[in-house]
């Protein structure tokens, strides 16, 4: 085929059998064929159909769909479960906008995903940012604390509800127990954005679930840790004081009227496998972890980054001893052992293990790290810290979305209000929204790290020349 770029191109990565540290989370489909579902595999264009007779209809339930989510809501002991076929992300817009009304406040981390900041410009909700810790040796957050939650609520009782991002990207997990039970005796809601935390509650070593731990709705991708389809999430609800109806509608709002059985068998699969073999998987996958855990910590240069109680599933490598940047071991790693891991940084590379990877994965990669250990680089490391400051927000993302915007020198733009957001992806969090005033520090962060390969979105000028802010 000539003019077929994607597929050329999908199917050459295949044939190299890249071994996949990151998501999706069935790795490269290789666990479907372990556990003996590679009909399921092979019949995947014989099973995309849309609402005949006898499929059922995913925007009012009441067939196969209906009994599928019923057996997802018990295995991931909710009351609701409702299968997402645009992602987390769809699910974010749904469960805001059915918690809170025009105009309402919600309090959110300010590291949250993009797809938070966006539906509080579609939905005119007003985002109360709580600040992340910061740990600024690896540049990553450490979540939110409870006191600094109950701190934005006294100061302000009309806060409709919170949202929380845990487990994070890097896996730290924000203690939901505490902050859910002191928000219930307020009367408040707490949605958790769980995309990276589908696999919890497959061993006691991970921690129990954000629903279990008293979320009102918590919204998983389970595409990103489960072996299920990219695309395709869950959006679990333990609560009364969620309107199921109102909470439909919005899904229905948000989602494709054509929704993929594709990915809908997919999270069915997804859900199978967790019930009867995600415990087993899970305890060789931790096995394989510590393995390689306890193999890193005897190499001299490379180390894991260790927080208490993060989820060990994600293996956050730090490379900056080695005088090396993330994005150059990512590019070893790839093109001389053919591992691709999820993301990297300035200081490091984050891998995601998940019940898709086997033996053989660890193999690989303990090989690879023996050697990578030894790759010191000729040069000092480029010395970057992340930002201090949390940038001040001078108007609501919806305000500034809609504003009118012009393009300026971007060394022009610090101190006024930017009309873009800046988004190093991953992890797709942003810097800077709209609405918010530039500062040098990010300014000086996006470009040192832009010429160290950090790959940056949301800005148009992706020279980094020029940025928009609101005229
Ligand atoms: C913390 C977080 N929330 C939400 C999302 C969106 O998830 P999805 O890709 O399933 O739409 C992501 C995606 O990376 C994420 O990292």
């Amino acid at each position: 085929m000539n003019n077929t770029p994607i597929i050329n191109k999908l199917n050459d990565m295949k044939n190299s059998e890249i071994i996949s540290f990151h998501v999706p989370g069935h790795k490269n489909g290789k666990i479907f064929d372990r556990l003996g579902y590679s009909d399921f595999k092979k019949n995947i264009v014989n099973i995309d159909t849309t609402e005949i007779p006898g499929t059922d209809n995913l925007h009012s339930p009441e067939e196969i769909i209906k009994e599928s989510q019923e057996i997802a809501a018990k295995v991931f002991k909710s009351d609701h479960t409702f299968f997402l076929v645009n992602g987390t992300t769809c699910g974010i817009q749904a469960a805001i906008m059915s918690v809170c009304s025009l105009k309402d406040k919600i309090i959110v981390n300010r590291d949250c995903h993009q797809s938070v900041i966006n539906t509080c410009i579609l939905g005119d909700i007003e985002p109360v940012y709580v600040n992340p810790h910061i740990d600024k040796s690896s540049g990553i957050s450490l979540g939110v604390s409870l006191r600094d939650i109950e701190m934005l609520i006294e100061e302000d009782e009309d806060i409709k509800a919170v949202l929380i991002t845990s487990p994070t990207y890097y896996g730290i997990n924000t203690d939901i127990k505490s902050i859910s039970e002191y928000l219930h005796k307020k009367n408040k809601i707490l949605i958790v954005d769980e995309a990276h935390g589908s696999h919890i509650g497959l061993s006691e070593r991970l921690g129990v679930s954000a629903i279990q731990q008293g979320a009102d709705i918590s919204i998983q991708s389970t595409h990103k840790t489960l072996p299920c389809f990219t695309q395709a999430s869950m959006l679990h609800v333990n609560s009364n004081k969620i309107d199921i109806n109102r909470l439909k509608s919005f899904l229905r709002i948000v989602q494709s009227s054509s929704p993929s059985y594709i990915m809908m068998s997919s999270i069915e699969m997804a859900v199978e496998i967790y019930k009867y073999h995600g415990k087993e998987l899970m305890k060789e996958l931790i096995s394989n972890i510590d393995r390689t855990k306890d193999y890193i910590n005897n190499l001299k240069n490379i180390y894991l980054y260790d927080y208490k109680g993060n989820d060990i599933t994600k293996m956050y490598i730090i490379t900056k001893n080695l005088n090396r940047s993330g994005y150059e071991i990512e590019d070893i790693l790839r093109k001389k052992y053919n591992i691709q891991v999820e993301l990297s940084n300035p200081y490091g590379v984050l891998l995601i293990c998940s019940i898709g990877n086997d033996n053989y994965d660890f193999e690989k990669l303990i090989q690879a790290l023996e050697y990578i250990d030894n790759e010191i680089g000729d040069e000092d490391l480029l010395e970057i810290d992340y930002p201090n400051h949390i940038p001040q927000k001078a108007l609501n993302p919806r305000e500034a979305f809609y504003s009118n915007k012009k393009r300026i020198p971007i060394k022009e733009g610090i101190g006024k209000i930017c009309a873009e957001y800046i988004i190093p992806y991953p992890p797709g969090i942003s810097l800077l929204s709209p609405g918010e005033i530039i500062t040098e520090e990010i300014i000086d962060y996006i470009q040192k790290c832009k010429r160290i390969g950090m790959n940056i979105t949301g800005i148009e000028d992706q020279n980094l020349d020029f940025i928009k802010i609101i005229d």
